[in-house]
């Protein structure tokens, strides 16, 4: 019997079309229903973002407005969600806190799951379902934080906009345009990358017909691991141990002798350079400038030469935006739930894709285990 030819890990295969982005590691660029990511980050709100990879266009000034009015609507954090949370133990990854909020949240529409036949609910709902979720997860993320803290939840504020306000909720303070720049920047960076392993997670659920909730969770779950957006948080641990830029040589020695993968760089499909990085880096340069700390710039500088000239493998996304976020004061098992609030609307905006066009995902595996045997009797 001839072999099959296996893709491990479903490296090279092109399993469907979308329509909502393209990578193209050729030319190093990623568009977001046409538009570079790059002019998306430099001119754009999130929220605008957002619109764009749910609708295929940029919202007019009556649209824009009319998602942040319904965004702000339901910022605030449900009574029932913030009592499942609460029941959470605090030595819980937040990413397991954030998975539960939106599976309780499910729970709590009853449109979502009353039947399993219609489970799937209608392009419409699904929106509606989409613009919630972003709009409910910023409450989770920055409660989780404060809870861990020790501190009080704090409530959303109708006169700021989405990255503002998530900040607000978080610190509880007016954060600087400087910050909320780098913030809105850092979210519509992550907020779509075609077929990464938790948006294909959502993809596949969405497929059997079960619900958006339900491919949003097991997104959630995808996206914890370390090899996908656990990177962040393992870029700050990485950052941590080594200290300060003079420590980076004998650091990276000691690593790459005890073969560690250093988080923070590599990528699936792009093999000379994230094209996120260059716009993400650019952010944490006003972070470094604004809070006076080049010695995080000098520490990023020194790991990303070395590592390169040594293996010829490129920073991501989570390599610049672990630091930024740590700069701006989020904790550091914050990051990944923060990646979360952004890729919610990549993730739905796929839901939504797969749903109109659905065909079960099921692929096939070569059996090699024993041959068939019988049970003595
Ligand atoms: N550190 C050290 N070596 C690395 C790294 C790294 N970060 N990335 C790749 N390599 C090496 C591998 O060890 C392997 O070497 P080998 O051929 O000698 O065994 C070779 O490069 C190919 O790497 P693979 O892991 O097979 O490539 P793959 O395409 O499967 O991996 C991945 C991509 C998982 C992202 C990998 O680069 C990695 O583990 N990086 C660190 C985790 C990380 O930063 N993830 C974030 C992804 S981007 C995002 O989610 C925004």
């Amino acid at each position: 019997m001839t072999e099959p030819d296996i893709k491990k890990g479903l490296a090279g295969v092109v399993v469907d079309t979308t329509a909502i982005s393209k990578v193209n590691p050729e030319t190093n660029s990623l568009l977001y229903r046409g538009y570079p990511v790059q002019e998306l980050a430099a001119t754009q709100p999130f929220e605008a973002v957002a619109y764009l990879l749910w609708n295929g266009e940029l919202p007019d000034a009556a649209q824009l407005a009319d998602l942040r009015a319904t965004e702000r609507a339901h910022r605030a954090l449900a009574a029932e969600v913030k009592a499942v949370i609460d029941l959470i133990p605090l030595s819980a990854h937040p990413m397991d806190e954030v998975r539960t909020a939106v599976s309780a949240i499910g729970a709590s529409d009853p449109g979502a799951g009353g039947s399993v036949l219609n489970a799937g609910g209608s392009p419409a709902e699904n929106l509606e379902r989409s613009i919630r979720l972003f709009a409910a997860l910023p409450a989770i993320v920055a409660y989780g934080q404060r809870r861990r803290r020790g501190e009080d939840i704090i409530a959303p504020r109708d006169d700021l906009d989405y990255s503002a306000n998530f900040l607000w909720m978080t610190f509880g303070e007016e954060p600087d345009p400087v910050v909320v720049d780098a913030f809105n920047r850092s979210m519509i960076l992550y907020a779509e990358h075609s077929f990464n392993a938790s948006t294909f997670t959502a993809r596949v659920i969405t497929s059997t017909l079960s619900d958006l909730y339900s491919a949003v969770v097991g997104a959630i779950g995808a996206l914890k691991g370390p090899l996908h957006g656990g990177a962040n948080e393992a870029v700050l641990h990485i950052f941590d141990e080594i200290g300060s830029a003079d420590n980076v040589v004998p650091w990276l020695d000691a690593a790459l002798a005890e073969k560690r993968k250093i988080m923070g760089f590599g990528h699936r499909v792009y093999k000379k350079g994230d094209s996120r990085v260059p716009t993400m880096k650019a952010a944490l340069d006003t972070l470094v400038e604004h809070y006076g700390r080049e010695d995080v710039a000098e520490l990023y500088d020194a790991l990303e030469s070395e590592f390169v000239a040594r293996k010829g493998i490129y920073p991501n996304l989570d390599y610049p935006s672990g630091p930024a976020y740590n700069l701006i004061g989020f904790d550091t098992l914050t990051f990944t739930p923060l990646f979360v609030a952004a890729r919610v609307t990549g993730w739905t905006a796929h839901v939504i894709e797969q749903a109109g066009a659905n065909a079960l995902i099921r692929p096939l595996s070569h059996y090699d285990g024993v041959d068939e045997r019988h049970v003595e009797r």
